[in-house]
């Protein structure tokens, strides 16, 4: 059995959801308050049957146990998988002998660079070389509590000192080079990394060292020399100070983002703790969303100078979007099934005084500091801050630039009524009418907007389209009996009969289960009012079938619903190794243990693909493209 199912037999659902949300048995199950958007009347419904959960209203969304977690924890997969199989008892022990063998490296790289750590700490409080740090220090006003807190640390000025410190400890020399402390000599020899300077270890969010800071202590160049990457440390995934300030980011709701290292040390010792830095290089998605697990409210600090952000503010406004709407596949025993989640995910731009760094203005002015984190601007409205400072908006020339550097950040905008805003607002500025602002902007973006509009719309709103799905579920709901023939033909081919996760809208799987749960799926009257009743305009439509299709006897039927539920499966068997692929290499970076199983999922999968390709060279109902049958969509 995989990890994945022991853990979902070991695990109720009902129990685990009843810990975020109340819920009350209605029928065999039970209907609570969705805890993913505001709500009066319950429509989240968890079906114990099933072992999976449902949100009738707003979201439209639902899934198993492992994507309620994902989404209520803002987790991905592996972290939704280490939660649960916590509570669940179930030991997740790496599988493969390369697996076992990374993970003993990066244990033991982390070990290293805490011994490390220790050995620099140690240096700093004690040793009378570690004087002219402490000074340094004192002249930069971190006290003795910050350096403790953060275990700051020197490193001697001399080309071995930790080398033969780790050595001496048994620690092997291969080792230190993979942990980047110690550098190859040409000569076969090494040296340290870290020499004359301030020590700063940097933590993951779990507080582990994996790895250093190291700042000079003059103005000699560079500034900083950091470690390279190393299995356990990679700068674009990290944030500095995290471990520390991860309780303060999510009490507060809100995480400030500086640049240096300087500037967390000297927030966290002014009570300022909900502060991180992104070390100097570009804010990376991967921080963002290892932030988002605490936090859904994001201050960015930029120095005044606004020529550079440029492709700062444009990325953040970018990974702000694909942060507010991510689409996350979830594997299921029969399969994956794909959600999307939507968060209230808000990043904003504070401005520093012209010269100066966070550093300065706490220890200089907390106030100030207060001030400018309470007005923080969206990013779109910096971008209006910029462009009206840099740009001569009573010049044609300087309208056209406005709104050529505006309109795309704004067109990116997700919510609807916000762009609106934002549109009018430019309009009002450059004082050209919307319109030709919109169709300036070109026709291919206002496509963009429309698709993402219609996203937006409620379920009930959606448009109709009868596609391959809803053929199939004409079908099924009309001639029930057929559904034998089209499990038969499934299970030649070695795949399980049809279920639930062959339909991928969200509608056509609430009916379609409720169908198959149903005690006479004929009675089609009393099926439609156990469906919630924002479904019942697709039911009825369903039941109409498609447009302009002659009816079909009973013979014609059964094959289509045959090569379509093959279709069907085949659609879904071949998103899931192309999503398991993706899921496979996302474990592989992250040294993850779950590999193995993806590689297993994905073999079984294709052969019965395999396996579908075959049936379905030996049938033609639909020919090479489905459209055949009038009135359906592809
Ligand atoms: P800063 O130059 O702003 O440094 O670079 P700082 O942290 O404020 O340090 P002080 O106040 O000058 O002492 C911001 C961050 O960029 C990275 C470091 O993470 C630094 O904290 N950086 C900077 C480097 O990695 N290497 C460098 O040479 C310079
Ligand atoms: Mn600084």
């Amino acid at each position: 059995m995989s990890v994945v199912d022991e853990i979902k037999e070991r695990l109720d659902i009902v129990e685990v959801i009843s810990s975020y949300t109340a819920l009350k048995k209605a029928g065999r199950n039970y209907k609570g308050l969705c805890p993913f958007h505001a709500e009066k009347t319950p429509s989240f419904v968890v079906f114990p049957d099933t072992q999976s959960w449902h949100c009738f209203g707003a979201c439209g969304t639902g899934g198993d146990v492992f994507s309620f977690i994902m989404q209520q924890e803002n987790m991905d997969f592996s972290g939704a998988l280490r939660l649960l199989a916590r509570q669940a008892g179930v030991s997740l022990k790496p599988q493969t002998e390369a697996d076992m063998a990374e993970d003993k490296l990066k244990k033991r790289l982390r070990e290293i660079n805490e011994r490390a750590a220790e050995y620099f700490h140690n240096l700093l409080l004690n040793s009378i070389q570690g004087e002219t740090a402490r000074s340094y220090l004192d002249q930069r006003e971190i006290n003795r509590e910050t350096i403790g807190r953060f275990q700051l640390g020197y490193a001697r000025d001399d080309w071995q000192s930790l080398g033969d410190y780790l050595q001496g400890r048994g620690y092997q020399r291969e080792d230190l080079l993979a942990a980047g402390l110690i550098i190859e000599r040409e000569d076969g020899g090494h040296y340290d990394r870290f020499r004359g300077r301030l020590v700063i270890p940097i933590r993951d969010e779990r507080g582990g060292v994996v790895g250093f800071g190291a700042r000079a202590l003059d103005d000699s160049t560079p500034k900083y020399i950091n470690s390279p990457q190393t299995p356990v440390f990679d700068k674009s995934a990290i944030l500095f100070g995290l471990d520390l300030a991860k309780g303060a980011i999510r009490r507060e709701g809100l995480a400030i983002i500086v640049e240096g290292y300087m500037d967390v040390l000297m927030a966290h010792q002014h009570q300022i703790a909900n502060v991180v830095a992104s070390m100097g290089t570009a804010l990376t998605e991967t921080q963002l969303r290892l932030l988002a697990r605490f936090s859904q409210r994001f201050a960015l600090a930029l120095d005044a100078d606004t020529a550079g952000h440029q492709a700062t503010l444009r990325s953040m406004a970018l990974a702000q979007e694909t942060l507010a709407q991510r689409v996350v596949p979830v594997p299921t025993p029969r399969g994956l099934i794909k959600y999307e989640s939507r968060l209230d995910v808000d990043i904003r731009i504070i401005t520093l005084p012209l010269g100066q760094d966070p550093d300065q203005v706490i220890k200089e002015n907390l106030a100030l500091w207060a001030e400018l984190v309470e007005r923080a601007l969206p990013i779109v409205e910096y971008y209006f801050k910029i462009i009206t400072s840099e740009l001569d908006l009573d010049s044609p020339k300087g309208k056209a630039e406005a709104a050529r550097r505006l309109m795309p950040i704004i067109q990116e905008i997700g919510n609807a009524v916000e762009r609106t805003h934002y549109v009018q607002k430019l309009a009002r500025l450059v004082r050209v009418d919307e319109k030709t602002l919109l169709h300036q902007a070109g026709v291919k973006s206002k496509k963009a907007k429309r698709r993402k509009e219609k996203k937006e719309s409620l379920p009930d709103r959606e448009e109709f389209a009868f596609g391959l799905e809803e053929y199939c579920l004409f079908t099924l709901l009309k001639r029930p009996h057929l559904l034998h023939s089209l499990d038969d033909a499934l299970r030649d081919v070695g795949a399980d009969g049809l279920n639930v996760d062959d339909f991928a809208q969200a509608g056509n799987r609430a009916i379609f289960a409720s169908w198959q749960e149903s005690l006479s799926p004929k009675d089609l009257g009393s099926l439609r009012e156990e469906l919630d009743s924002t479904l019942h305009p697709r039911f009825d439509l369903l039941l109409e079938g498609p447009r302009g299709t002659p009816s079909a006897n009973d013979d014609q039927a059964e094959k289509a619903l045959i090569e379509g539920g093959l279709r069907l499966r085949q659609r879904r068997l071949q998103r899931l190794v192309e999503e398991l692929r993706f899921l496979q290499a996302d474990a592989e970076g992250l040294g993850e243990i779950a590999v193995e199983e993806y590689g297993q999922i994905v073999d079984s999968y294709r052969s019965a693909l395999w396996g579908i390709s075959q049936a379905l060279a030996a049938r033609s109902f639909f020919g090479r493209r489905e459209a055949r049958i009038p009135g359906l969509v592809a």
